[in-house]
This record gives structure tokens, sequence and C-alpha cells, in this order.
């Protein structure tokens, strides 16, 4: 008996399918099956509406248009699919799946703001407020919808019972341009007759301080406020809507303070209760002011929101050196403590953060302007009392807690992991315990900078959207998680600072803080190298589609930088944080800036070249192919002599040109490479990069053959390396190279994050190269299959969720000889292209292949 098997198709990029904002949303499905090299012939799409496609002809599994009529507001429409072989044979039809759209027309919104009255409002992060209102339901009810978000952050809650699982909802976007709702199934919730609903809202990104040196507050606006929609459906066919407005009503709470850098403060005693009950008198709460909003600005959501994804234990409770009692998680993580603690009313238990111990206590320093403090306050009751802050996030492994009533039993604590909830998609191992450390601290600076936007760090006052950081990072980003939605909302934000400021911002959401916008290299070059690696990776043209107008914006800005094609002028970010900086000026690097920017400009250019080309611009992809042909001649003109050395002499400068391809020639190539070498040896195998080069350095050796070279790269311990954190214990990726100094102590300098992730983007060279896992075609339609091995590993494996399902490079060596397990997905084909051999074709299914490996590699 042989089988097939459809999955129930995907919408979109979504894992949550309430309230989606595509009216069309492209369906996705991948099938498994024993039929030996099955091929899909042919598909059929049905639609709860009755509709149904009829067989088409086509082997498109991934992002397939929806075959129906464009979806209106609060539409459900469930979708099925069958998919039929070249060979004859037929699936089932899929079991179904659901999506829903939200509100997707303005007109739909008839929620004003409901904003606490001024007299309730304290400073920014000050008191988290409570709104609420009680309502009757007239019958009994066939389906209730709640569309919420907020300025500022909220928790909502219906009858006494919290709304959904979203932790900061709604996340942070570009709020004047961008604010996004969520829709939740409430219909459980409520009950015919008397109900309550209600929200705590804090000041969050809108109100609170964000940003370093000093920050800012108030930056979207002085006034938070709830935007709620209610809608009920009755059973007998009638409907009610409850909106925000002036019936609501408004009091302070038991969160005195609620800071995103600073921490909450939780006085369980005034925590008024029942107050989203109905019945509660709310007779002395304040009425809301209805203020007025754009709801042309509010936005579904294309990803998952921010969730509790995990709980870990402590691994160990240690005494400070001045008693305090101090519980190691054992992981520098993103989230919050939750504890269970009795003790007398009125009493404090104080909760501090931080992600290393310096001389045995908590190292605050590289938290700068970050509290990191929570407090809870006991109501005293019979009972123990659980706490959790509801309003911030911290960067620890190491918590301080402080006052405990008590003997204090680790027991009573665990550490709260919450980041977007993304799909983990993808998974690496090898035979290097020390590697494999690398890998999974890899992984964790992806989850711990993922709290709604792509972050450079967790932990300090800072947590913004830095471009470069994602820009470098978002390939192994994309093979790590599934990304494409967050990303995708991340890069909508993009495109709006970047046309209503004139430039891609520095991060985005973009506040002005210290320095204003200016067009930075490597940083700006998000806006183009970003949607190209997601299109790689998912195989999404449409993202792409949208995306052009902001990446040929980009592009053409910078042409306007440059004399004579080269971009010499103005600031620049740099190689930042090259290990030979001093640790008081990160942005001292040895690889020139103007080199840096050209080079950037170069690949940009060509990106946007083939995204044109791509998209059907014909003229538009003519005309960028030429101008990177520009900046590559001006590049050499002016950087590169005629033998293919550069005129900066840097691992950066060989890593990026031989990258973007700049040299004129396989001579010049092969020269540059022999120097990228040399440069190396003469560092001891230690790394000399910087955010620019870091990415790029394994990759550009391996292009010239020294496939040595960057496994000594890779396995070197001494500092600077990728392993030197490692041997010093680290969890995750540091920012810089020494973030620590191998005597324990906290680097001088003011970056000293230990979780970000720019420097971890070595885990895509892994995955490709030491793995051989990687996209031959976008969206692994056709998969490379190229691992090489070094570096004394026996074993490595890579596996990947692609778009058309698993798909896995698993390979051991003993001695000369390597054994390669290959698993390609239905519907691709894989290039198999082992060291020494000729490249094969594989088609779907598992395979083994065998080879002599020449020596030596
Ligand atoms: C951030 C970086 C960022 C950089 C710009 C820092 O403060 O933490 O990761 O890219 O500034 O150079």
């Amino acid at each position: 008996m042989t089988s097939l098997h459809v999955s129930a198709p995907a919408f979109e990029h979504h894992r949550d399918t309430f309230g989606i904002g595509e009216p069309r949303p492209r369906l996705s499905w991948t099938v498994t099956t024993d039929i030996p090299d099955w091929i899909q012939q042919a598909y059929e799409i049905e639609l709860g509406d009755g509709l149904s496609t009829g067989r088409v002809e086509s082997n498109e599994s991934a992002l397939v248009p929806w075959p129906g009529a464009p979806l209106g507001s609060r539409e459900r429409r469930a979708a099925r699919v069958r998919v039929h072989g070249a060979d004859g044979s037929a699936s089932d039809w899929s079991e179904w799946s659901y999506g829903e759209t939200g509100l997707l027309d303005p007109a739909d919104w008839h929620a004003t703001a409901a904003a606490p009255p001024l007299e309730l409002l304290g400073a920014p992060d000050g008191p988290a407020l409570l709104l609420r209102r009680g309502f009757t339901l007239r019958a009994p009810i066939e389906r209730a919808r709640l569309y919420i978000t907020a300025h500022g952050i909220y928790e909502a809650e219906i009858n006494g019972r919290v709304v959904g699982d979203d932790v900061l909802a709604p996340g942070w976007t570009s709020y004047h341009h961008r604010l996004r709702y969520r829709t939740h199934d409430v219909t459980g919730l409520l009950r015919e007759g008397a109900n309550a609903i209600g929200a705590t809202l804090a000041d969050g990104w809108y109100r609170g301080r964000v940003g370093f040196g000093g920050g800012k507050s108030g930056i979207y606006g002085e006034r938070t406020a709830l935007i709620a929609q209610l809608e009920i459906a009755y059973i007998d066919g009638t409907t009610d809507m409850i909106v925000t407005d002036d019936e609501w009503r408004c009091a302070s709470g038991p969160v005195t303070e609620a800071g995103l850098y600073d921490g909450e403060k939780h006085d369980a005693r005034l925590h008024p209760a029942g107050w989203s009950e109905a019945g509660f008198d709310d007779s002395s709460w304040l009425p809301a002011d209805a203020l007025t909003h754009d709801p042309a600005l509010l936005v579904a959501p294309t990803g998952p929101p921010v969730r509790r994804v995990q709980t870990l234990p402590p691994t160990e409770v240690l005494t400070g050196p001045n008693g305090e009692t101090l519980v190691d998680f054992g992981q520098n993580l993103v989230g919050r403590l939750r504890i269970r603690v009795q003790g007398p009313a009125g009493h404090t238990v104080t909760l501090r953060h931080a992600e290393v111990l310096e001389n045995g206590a908590l190292a605050v320093r590289p938290l700068r302007a970050a509290a990191a403090e929570d407090r809870y306050t006991l109501r005293g009751d019979a009972e123990p009392e659980t706490f959790e802050p509801r309003f911030t996030t911290h960067g620890f492994r190491y918590a301080q807690i402080d006052g405990w009533p008590g003997a204090f039993d680790p027991a009573d604590v665990v550490a709260v992991v919450c980041h977007t909830d993304m799909r983990p998609v993808g998974a690496f191992e090898c035979s290097d315990p020390l590697l494999n450390r690398l890998h999974t601290n890899v992984v964790w600076s992806m989850r711990g900078n993922y709290v709604d936007l792509p972050t450079d760090c967790p932990q300090r006052d800072e947590r913004l959207g830095w471009t470069g950081d994602i820009q470098v990072f978002a390939p192994a980003a994309a093979f790590l998680y599934d990304c494409a939605g967050p990303l995708s909302s991340w890069l909508a934000d993009l495109a709006a600072e970047q046309a209503e400021v004139g430039t891609v911002p520095h991060y985005v959401p973009w506040v002005p803080l210290v320095f204003g916008v200016s067009a930075t290299a490597a940083w700006g070059d998000a806006a183009v190298l970003v949607p190209w690696t997601l299109y790689e990776r998912t195989g999404d043209l449409g993202l792409l589609r949208r995306q052009y107008p902001s990446m040929t914006a980009w592009v053409d800005q910078v042409a306007t930088l440059t004399r004579d094609h080269l971009w010499d002028e103005g600031f620049q970010f740099g190689d930042w944080l090259d290990p030979a900086a001093p640790s008081d000026n990160p942005g001292k690097a040895r690889t020139d800036r103007a080199l840096v920017a050209t080079a950037y400009h170069a690949w940009s250019a060509r990106v946007v070249a083939d995204t044109a080309a791509l998209l059907g611009h014909d003229a538009d992809a003519a005309r960028y192919a030429e101008l990177a042909g520009h900046v590559r001649t001006a590049f050499r003109r002016e950087f590169v002599t005629p033998s293919g050395r550069l005129a900066c002499d840097t691992q950066t400068a060989y890593a990026l040109a031989l990258t973007v391809d700049l040299f004129d020639g396989p001579e010049q190539r092969e020269r540059a490479g022999r120097r990228l070498v040399e440069l190396v040896a003469a560092d001891d195998h230690r790394i000399g990069t910087g955010f620019v080069g870091t990415p790029l350095i394994c990759d550009a050796l391996c292009s010239v053959g020294a496939y040595g070279t960057a496994y000594q790269l890779l396995t070197q311990r001494n500092r600077p390396s990728w392993l030197y954190p490692v041997t010093m214990g680290a969890t995750t990726i540091w920012e810089r190279w020494d973030s620590m100094l191998p005597d324990g102590s906290v680097n001088p300098g003011e970056m000293t994050s230990f979780n970000h992730y720019a420097l971890g983007a070595v885990a895509d060279w892994m995955h490709r190269t030491v793995a051989g896992l990687a996209p031959a075609e976008p969206g692994y339609r056709r998969i490379s299959v190229r691992p090489r091995p070094g570096g004394g590993l026996t074993h490595a494996r890579a596996a990947h969720h692609t778009p058309y399902g698993e798909a896995e490079v698993n390979w051991r060596r003993d001695g000369e000889r390597l054994t390669v397990a290959v698993r390609v997905p239905l519907n691709t084909t894989a290039i198999v292209d082992l060291p020494g051999e000729p490249a094969v074709e594989a088609g779907p299914g598992q395979h083994v292949f065998h080879c002599t490996l020449p020596d030596p590699l």
C-alpha cells in the first residue's frame, strides 16, 4: 500500500489565521508520500463557499494564488487541497484549514480611542491604568470577535479572564504609519446577560521611555488609549457591537510603574478584585476620554505575536558578595520571572536582572540606563501569591532576589522566555560540542532579539530595530525560524519610515535620539538585502514586489551621494566593532569606510537589477545592472591594484570585495584570495572583522578554495574568535568578540551586550557549508547539497523545513570516507555536489551518497 498525503493548506505566512489582512491569501501545502520520485502534476483547491478550481495543471505548492473571490472583512473561509502526481496517483482531500479576515476597511472601525483621563496619567513609565465597562448581551451568542489594539501596551480581560496569550500587545511598529490590531475569538468568554470587558494599559513604546543617551518618552503621543471593538453575533441572526468610547471607566490598579527598560512595580493590595467582571461597582472610576484616531493606520498582523514560549527553572542558587540571593537560569534569555511567594501584606520582593556576574555580583553596567528591576508587594493572602510582570521584559541569565519572606525555595521561581512565537524551522549539529554550543547560542540570540521586531540587543536602554544587525543576520534567521511574516511587517515599517524621512533610518521604527537620519552603508542596505534574503529562502515574489519601491529608492538615493560612483562622504558605521577598534570607539575600524560603502552600493544595485528582472521591469533591470557595473569599475579604480591587492589590506576588505565579486577576472580573485588567507594566517587565524566582514569571511575564503582557513577561523578559541565566548561560558552571541575579558571582567567599553546576534551570522555558513544545505533556487525549489567537511569534524547535520517539506543533509566521515544521507522534499530536486565528485541531481526522497575526500580540504 502506498501513501500519499497532503497537508491542510497554510494561509500566507500565518501561524494564527484569525484576523488576517490579506483579501486574497496565498495558499501553501506540503505533500508526503512513499511513492518513489513522486512529482506533483496538478492540484485542486476547494473553498468552503463551494468554489473549486477543478484540476489545475501545475507543480506549484507554495504561495499559490488565492483561487476565489477576494474576501471581505470578517469573512471566514475554509480551504482544502488535493494533489495529483505525474504518475497518475491522486491524494485524498486534505483536512480543511480556516482563515478569517479581520477588518479590512477603515470604515469597519467604529471604536474611538478610549484614553484614561489626564488626572490618572502619571509620568511616562508610571502606572498602568485599568479601563472597563459592563454590558448586557440580550440573547444566546453564536460567535464573538474582539478586534483590539492600543496606544501603549495592553492586556485585555473579559469576565475576569485574560483574552488570548499575547505578550506586550500590540508590539512595536512605526505607530504613526502602521498600528497592528489583533483579532480574538472570544465566543467562549461571553454569556447571555451581564458581562464585562476591561484592559490594563501601560505606556510601552508609545509613551514610555525608548532609546539610549537618555532616551525619549511620549514619542508617539502624550496619552495612551485603548481601541477595541467587540462584535457579537447572536444565534437569532442579530448583532451587537461594544466599542471603546467615553462609556468606559478608568482607574489606577496594582501596577504602579511599568517601563520596558526599568521594569514593573506591582502592589497587589491595589488590585480591585473582580474589576473585569460583571457587577463590579465602577461608580467611583473616572470616565475615559473618547479621542479620535485614524483607522486607516490599523493593520492586521502578518506574523505571530510575542508569547510566553518556554519556562526555565533555576539551575543554581548562589550567594553574592554581600550575601544576596542570586539565581542562575543557566541560559541568557529574554523574558521575566514568575514567582510564587507567601508573606505579610505590604512586604516587597525585589527582582533584579543581569546577563553576567562580575566578581560574583550582578553586572549591571552593560544595561546602561535600564534598571531591569521588578518589585512585587504582597497582598498577604493565606495562599501563595503568583507574580509575573506583564509590561516589561529583561535580558538576563541571573536574577537577584531581595526581600524574600522566609526561606527561599528555588522551586518558587521560573524564568518565562518571551519572544515572537515564530515556528522553528532549522536545526544544526555536528561532532564538535563547542560548535554546537556556538550554534545554540545563535538560536538563543535570535530568540532574544525577536521580541516583536528584530533588535540589536534585548537588555540595555536600546532594543531598537537596527537595520544593519538584521541585514547581516537575516540569512541565518530565515534558516532557523519562519520569520517571513514578522520580517515582512518590519519591512513595511522600514518602507514607511524611509518614505517619510527620505532615507533608510538607522533603526526601524525610527526614533530621533542623539543623532538624526542619514544614509549609511550596510545598515541602509537592509532595505534591499533583507527582502532579497526572504525571497531566496521562501520564494515570496509578492514581498519583493511590495518592497520594490523601497529597494529602488535606497539605491537611487545612494547614487546621488556618490562622486564618480564612489561613496566617500558622509557618516558611516563602517565595519562596526572591528576587534582592533578601541573599547571606547567601536566605529574606529581598520577598513576604509568608503570601501565598505562603495562595495555595498555595488551589491545592492545588482540585487535591485535582479529584482527588477524578476518583476518584469526590464528597463529598470538594465539601468540598475549598468549602475552596478559603473560602481564596480569605480571600486576597482579606487581600491584594487592591477594584480588584485586592495588599497585597504584587511580581512573585511577582501571578504567584502570577494563576496560582491568586485575583482576583475580570475587572476585578480585568486591573488585577492591568497592575500586574505595570508592576512588571516598573520593574525594567527583569529577573526579580524566587525559587523560587515564577519558574515562574509568564511564564504569569501571558500569561494577561493581556502576551506581550511575558514575552518581554522571557525574553530579558533583564542580571542578574538567565535569560540572564545563559548570557552568563557557564553550561552548567547556577544556584541563584542570580547564582551567579557579572559579574567571574567566585563569589557570596559560601552557596547558590551551579551546578546547581539550580528556576529552569529556565521551560522548561515555553517548550515550551507559545514553541513551543506542551502537553497539553489528561491524557496528551496532546488536544493544545494554541498557539504565541505573540515575542521576535524566527523559528523554534521542540518535540517530545514522548506516550503516544500523537510530537507536534511547528514554526513559522517570515517577517515577519508564520507557518507552523506540526504532528504529531498517532494516537488523539489537537489544538486548534490560532494568534494572531488561531479555534481549529480537527486529527486525527492532519501538518498545516501559516498565519496572519498580529496586531500587536503
Ligand atoms: C547597536 C548596534 C548597531 C550600532 C550601530 C549599537 O548601539 O547596539 O548593534 O548596529 O549601534 O553601529
